[in-house]
């Protein structure tokens, strides 16, 4: 694997190949008298999201619209994720149903990308079984999709374009549907150097690769002017930002430039290692109030043996001392971590080490996975693998112990009145609305009788009342009730209607 900037020329020459395919998608949509539409299916995480957004943006550039959740789309693309093996498991019982999708709607093209399909066994899988898939392609390819559209559109062949290179392209040069009209996700670099040696993603996504904090920066002025409220940086691994690129600034300093653009109410990043992240960084979040009060540290393990196997390259009192740290500079933020039981040689005395790291670090919430084997990594070679009842007994004691905390931490804010960023309808009830603070706390709320917005009364028991609707305003919440994963509030006022 290398890196490979992808020159201007290339991109020129994509171009032309997607006013190619708008042409020729324009000509099948007057044939078949309805719109072509498309529909992409993402797993797994936000780099996954981002990079969906992007494979959206290229389809709606050549006049497709995204198909509505009941119908059979004309193009169906599945972002995949094989960070544990359900993810892949999921992949297989769902294409299943897609066939039958297919014999609805012959013209059907579906194509599968993402991180499993660097996994040549995979691949060999659809190849053999799956032979109504038309093409797979790489999470480093998706410049490539118009070729790939291109290709089957023309020829009627199968495609397989997995490229062995990182490529790099700016994602500037590439059309963008953000989903959330409030939020943009901006990945700052792609790929991962560090070869933890539990996890696949070094060998999905390939080597680190920053973009130019230029570009960066500019295109963060872009998405401010457009009135995005939300900015998210994400990356493997944000911490070692730019240390690919000669004298390109460090993670802390891109944290400042984009917290002093002015437009921005939040600025998230994720996500962050605990061996590179550097007190700088804790520093800025404390002065900068716009960056969110949020921190995301994956802790792993709290066994310094085990850290050192899965080889993480810091040990136990290295992570406490920077939750520490964290905790004392932001009291009133929130900390959460990625923690993984049964590693491979995990003793009860490991174990116990991270129930006791959990405790101290009082984790706001975390996401506890069950030691997944994947194939071609380190870990999966390991002697000592843990059976399966004593991982499932473990789990249940560390997450009986992180909802007590998660809970009190969400008791802790009962009472107070923060600032939400409106998200839209809640997921319970049509009248409420779900947000979330600066420190990523979910927040569902009413609005009560009387409120007023722009003038008007808001009169929540209307039948043409649309929550969705307030999506991306910002609004002072009166919290009244925790509970395990969320809290409950009543609206105070909105902040800019
Ligand atoms: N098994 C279980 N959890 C894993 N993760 C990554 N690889 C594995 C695996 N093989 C978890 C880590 C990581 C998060 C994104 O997924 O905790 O931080
Ligand atoms: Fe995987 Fe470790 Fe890289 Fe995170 S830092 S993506 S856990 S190898």
């Amino acid at each position: 694997m290398s890196t490979v900037i992808v020159s201007q020329e290339e991109l020129l020459r994509h171009n032309s190949v997607l006013s190619s395919l708008k042409n020729r998608i324009a000509a099948s949509s007057l044939e078949r008298g309805h719109a072509l539409t498309y529909r992409v299916k993402t797993y797994g995480c936000q780099l996954n999201e981002s990079d969906s957004e992007k494979i959206e943006g290229i389809l709606r550039s050549i006049g497709l619209i995204e198909a509505s959740e009941e119908a059979i789309p004309d193009f169906l693309i599945l972002n995949t994720c094989t960070i544990r093996e359900n993810a892949d498991v999921r992949l297989f019982g769902n294409l299943g149903a897609y066939k039958s999708q297919k014999k609805q709607n012959r013209d059907m093209f579906i194509a599968v990308c993402g991180c499993m399909m660097k996994q040549p066994e995979n691949i060999e899988r659809i190849k053999k079984s799956f032979p109504f898939v038309d093409a797979c392609f790489g999470p480093s390819d998706i410049h490539l999709l118009p070729d790939i559209l291109d290709r089957k559109l023309s020829q009627k062949k199968r495609v397989f374009s997995v490229s062995d290179e990182d490529y790099l392209v700016d994602d500037t040069d590439i059309p963008v549907e953000h989903k959330r009209k409030f939020r943009a996700l901006v990945p700052i670099m792609y790929g991962c150097n560090n070869f933890c040696t539990y996890c696949v993603v070094p060998y999905t996504r390939g080597r680190e690769r920053s973009r130019s904090s230029e570009k960066i920066l500019a295109q963060l002025r872009e998405l401010a002017s457009q009135g995005y409220k939300e900015v998210m940086l994400l990356g493997q691994n944000v911490n070692s930002y730019g240390h690919d690129r000669e004298g390109e600034i460090s993670f802390a300093e891109l944290l400042k430039e984009a917290a002093s653009i002015p437009g921005f109410s939040r600025i998230r990043f994720m996500t962050s290692h605990p061996k590179d992240i550097s007190d700088e960084v804790i520093y800025t979040m404390q002065k900068y109030p716009n960056i969110e009060r949020h921190l995301h540290l994956p802790m792993q393990s709290g066994s310094s043996e085990i850290l050192s196997r899965m080889n993480r390259h810091y040990d136990r009192e290295q992570y406490l001392k920077t939750a520490l740290l964290f905790r004392k500079c932001l009291p009133d933020a929130t900390l959460t971590t990625d923690i993984i039981v049964g590693f491979p040689g995990e003793t009860e005395e490991d174990f116990q080490a991270t129930l006791d790291v959990v405790a101290e670090c009082r984790f706001d919430s975390a996401f506890t996975f069950q030691y997944s084997r994947r194939p071609g990594t380190k870990a999966a070679s390991y002697p000592d693998q843990i059976p399966q009842d004593v991982v499932t007994e473990r789990f249940g004691r560390l997450l009986a112990l992180q909802n007590d905390l998660t809970f009190a931490s969400n008791e802790s804010v009962v009472g107070k009145t923060e600032e939400i960023l409106i998200e839209g309808r809640s997921a319970t009830a049509p009248d409420v609305l779900t947000g979330r603070t600066n420190s990523n706390r979910l927040v569902n709320f009413r609005i009560p009788s009387g409120t007023k917005f722009q003038g008007n009364l808001i009169d929540t028991t209307a039948e043409d009342f649309d929550a969705d609707k307030f999506e991306g305003l910002l609004a002072m919440v009166h919290i009244t009730r925790a509970k395990p994963y969320s809290v409950e509030g009543e609206l105070v006022s909105f902040i800019d209607e």
